[in-house]
């Protein structure tokens, strides 16, 4: 429906330069959450975030997360074909110390994202469009915490 068609009209210009895309998500997530670059192991010796945000494995990390998000984006019309895969990646999220709550920070900065980058065909519709693929993205992974 209109949802499908909103979502795949935004990404078709996005998914073609994930890197940066990726990183202006990342560095609103860090903006809004400091403690959560700490949880990327590997940063824990950068000078500063902006050092953290250009080094080559964290940009890997980016280049992951927004491959997830082209996953999502090609399965619209059949999301549940992704449910293990998020659950196991929810899995690999809880051992290496992240919290279900920071997903909800993790949506603000990706909105954020899309409002910098699509201007004025960022509309309530297309907003709201990307949650809901998103809840259902971020419900899958976070049954990788129950017991
Ligand atoms: C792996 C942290 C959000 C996708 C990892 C790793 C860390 C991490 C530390 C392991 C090291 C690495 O591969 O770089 C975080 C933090 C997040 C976050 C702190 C935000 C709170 C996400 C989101 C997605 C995602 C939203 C996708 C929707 C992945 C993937 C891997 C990964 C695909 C590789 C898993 C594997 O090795 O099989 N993440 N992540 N991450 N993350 Fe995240």
């Amino acid at each position: 429906g209109k949802d499908k068609e909103l979502i795949r009209g935004s990404w078709e210009s996005l998914g073609k330069n994930k890197v940066p895309h990726g990183v202006i998500m990342f560095s609103r997530l860090f903006e809004l959450d400091p403690a959560l670059l700490s949880l990327f192991h590997y940063n824990t010796n950068c000078g500063s975030t902006q050092d953290c945000l250009s080094s080559p494995q964290f940009l890997e990390h980016v280049t992951k997360v927004m491959l997830v998000i082209d996953a999502a984006v090609s399965h619209l019309d059949d999301l549940h074909s992704l449910e293990d895969f998020l659950l196991n990646l929810g899995r690999k999220h809880q051992a290496v110390g992240v919290n279900t709550q920071s997903f909800a920070v993790v949506g603000e900065s990706l909105l954020y994202m899309l409002q910098c980058s699509l201007g004025q065909a960022y509309t309530a519709p297309l907003r709201q469009a990307w949650l809901n693929m998103y809840s259902i993205v971020v419900a899958a992974m976070s049954r990788g915490w129950a017991k």
